[in-house]
């Protein structure tokens, strides 16, 4: 086994932060501070922001992505974006599935699903969120839930398809509270998964599988998560808002 088989993926999500004016500035600041980065480096940015992320990011090794996508082409839907929309404006990834959507939005694992189908069919490369809540973790049930939101979001994707996807396992208790998983915690749960996708794909497509942590991810324990055999990247939201906190957890990831 191989964990250079994977190029890791370090990904900001900025939530709902940050005008259309900030992002111009803060990305025009990370661009030197992560210009000779050895992973790949995604800002998903609010819908309103993506435009003068596109354009600070241009020419530099920075990639701009959405937060969500609607699973449909287009349609009454007031208030969504399609993934066909996301494609035509020059979005190239876009996350599904985090769990503040879940949480305070009603997605489920269906919808999860629907729109990862959507975003796949757009051509979009996907970061699918999946992550057991504290109530979960402590009755024993984290493998459970992980491979159930899993399995339902990747039904009905090929082989071929899965090259377009990479998964975040971000527990809820971690994010944006300050109690990041430990980095055992951490790769225990993305080895279940990579477990599940060599299940579901074969061995080879969860070697070459990308798996990120989110969930208080920083620039002081970003080395140690990183470090570990499944863990591929991170998906980042506090520390993405602030370019040198970010260029440092790109920096661990490339060494
Ligand atoms: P924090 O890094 O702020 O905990 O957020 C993690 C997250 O939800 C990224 O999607």
């Amino acid at each position: 086994m191989d964990k250079s088989l994977r190029r890791p993926v370090i990904a900001g999500n900025w939530k709902m932060n940050k005008t259309p004016a900030e992002t111009k500035a803060i990305i025009e600041e990370m661009k030197p501070l992560v210009a000779n980065a050895d992973c790949d480096v995604v800002i998903c940015a609010p819908y309103i922001d993506l435009y003068a992320a596109m354009e600070a990011a241009e020419g530099s090794n920075i990639k701009i992505g959405a937060e969500n996508c609607h699973w449909a082409v287009s349609g009454a839907f007031t208030g969504e974006i399609s993934a066909e929309m996301l494609k035509a404006a020059g979005v190239p990834y876009v996350i599904i599935g985090h769990s503040e959507r879940r949480q305070y939005f009603g997605e489920t694992d269906e919808t999860v699903r629907d729109r990862t189908r959507a975003a796949l069919n757009a051509g979009l490369k996907v970061i699918l969120c999946v992550g057991e809540v504290l109530e979960e973790r402590n009755i024993g049930i984290t493998a459970e839930v992980v491979r159930k939101q899993t399995k339902v979001a990747l039904s009905g994707v090929s082989k071929d398809e899965l090259a377009n996807i990479i998964i975040a396992y971000e527990p809820v208790w971690a994010i944006g509270t300050g109690l990041t998983a430990s980095p055992e915690q951490a790769n225990e749960v993305c080895a279940i998964i990579r477990a599940l996708i060599a299940e579901l794909y074969g061995k080879d497509a969860a070697d070459r599988f990308v798996i990120q942590y989110g969930g208080s991810m920083n620039d002081a324990n970003a080395d140690a998560l990183l470090a570990q055999y499944d863990v591929d990247g991170g998906l980042i939201g506090g520390a993405s808002l602030v370019a040198e906190k970010f260029a440092k957890i790109v920096e661990a990831a490339s060494k």
